[in-house]
């Protein structure tokens, strides 16, 4: 079945691929609350999410500081539970996470046993068995360092070490934390080369453009209005999203909190739009589903969900400037 080695990046071939290592369900966020803590003193960072990532899929995750994108990595790693809803992991997930802290490894072993510690083969995809000193020589350890001491080795060669244990493990889904902030020009380009071929499922958390827009292909923001929002532009529109917050805040004064009453007032009334927007939504769909052989009646209502689910993200909109403006983050 795997018999035919697809291109890099061949997106169907790479994803039937991912589809035989991985099921279907990778990750499935049902109407889940992202938060840190619990009870009275639970941080909500966001609501109602529900997303489903497949096998191959690959997302790049944005936000501003402190938005949750490391805890969004988290929860789906099982590692914090959701407050509210659920999480369904597939049963054939084999994560790798590249989070922010070290490895503590025994300072003696040399790095090429580090690896081989982890296993001494690996297919990281298109069935292309890499050795662990091979893939040591791809991560730019090349045959002399694979000799030096874990313990002699500087912090930016412990993390390329880090990368070259995650990724001998064999994955087939990988979490990349913000890795454009520890490595070097070379090791990134391994690292993009590398990642062309895996078969399985990528979220990385970054806003490095060139990085994002070469390994990933959906861009999940967290815009800090406790939404987590799909951006077909990727991270222009992310930026140009950050950048009308940026202007609201500079017009309109946003950072004093002096008006802020009406501004609060003005925000519920939006939400009770958007609330009638959802409820004329289901009536039209529930009508949609009822209306059988009407052609002509089913179009009427295609027109007019279309219309206002375009008032709905005007609306949505909108409401994102007003809480940004109440609470600047
Ligand atoms: N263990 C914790 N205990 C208390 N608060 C936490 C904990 N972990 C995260 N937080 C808080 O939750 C919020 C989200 O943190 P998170 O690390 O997920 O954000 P992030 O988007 O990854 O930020 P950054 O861009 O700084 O990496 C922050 O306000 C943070 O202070
Ligand atoms: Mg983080």
């Amino acid at each position: 079945m795997i018999s035919a080695e697809p291109q890099p990046r061949d997106g169907v071939e790479l994803l039937a691929f991912a589809g035989a290592r991985l099921g279907k369900r990778v990750f499935e966020l049902h109407d889940a609350t992202l938060g840190i803590g619990t009870g009275e003193s639970a941080k909500i960072l966001a609501e109602r999410i529900s997303l489903n990532i497949g096998p191959g899929q690959r997302y790049a995750v944005v936000g501003a500081n402190g938005a949750g994108k490391t805890s969004l990595l988290r929860l789906l790693s099982g590692a914090i539970k959701p407050l509210a809803g659920h999480l369904q992991t597939g049963t054939t997930v084999k994560l790798a996470f590249l989070s922010q802290h070290l490895d503590e490894l025994n300072p003696k072993w040399r790095v090429l046993e580090a690896v081989e510690e982890v296993a001494q083969r690996v297919d990281l995809g298109k069935g292309r068995e890499l050795s662990a000193s091979q893939l040591c020589e791809r991560l730019g350890f090349g045959t002399d360092s694979q000799w030096t001491p874990v313990g002699d080795l500087s912090g930016g060669e412990r993390r390329r070490l880090q990368l070259t244990r995650l990724l001998m493990s064999g994955p087939n889904v990988l979490f990349l934390d913000e890795p454009t902030n520890d490595f070097d020009v070379e090791t990134l380009a391994s690292l993009e080369d590398l990642l062309d071929g895996f078969a399985g499922t990528i979220m990385v958390v970054s806003h490095d453009r060139y990085f994002v827009e070469r390994v990933c292909d959906i861009t999940l923001a967290l815009i800090g209005d406790g939404s987590i929002q799909d951006l077909p532009r990727g991270i222009d529109q992310y930026l140009e999203l950050r950048q009308a917050i940026n202007n609201f805040a500079g017009e309109g004064g946003a950072k004093e909190k002096g008006d802020s009453r009406s501004d609060r007032k003005e925000l519920s009334k939006i939400e009770k739009r958007i609330e009638k927007i959802d409820n004329q939504i289901v009536k039209l769909q529930e009508e949609a589903l009822k209306c059988g052989e009407d052609y002509k009646r089913a179009i009427e209502i295609e027109k007019e969900l279309s219309k206002i689910a375009a008032e709905k993200s005007d609306a949505e909109e909108a409401w994102i400037l007003l809480a940004e403006k109440i609470n600047p983050s």
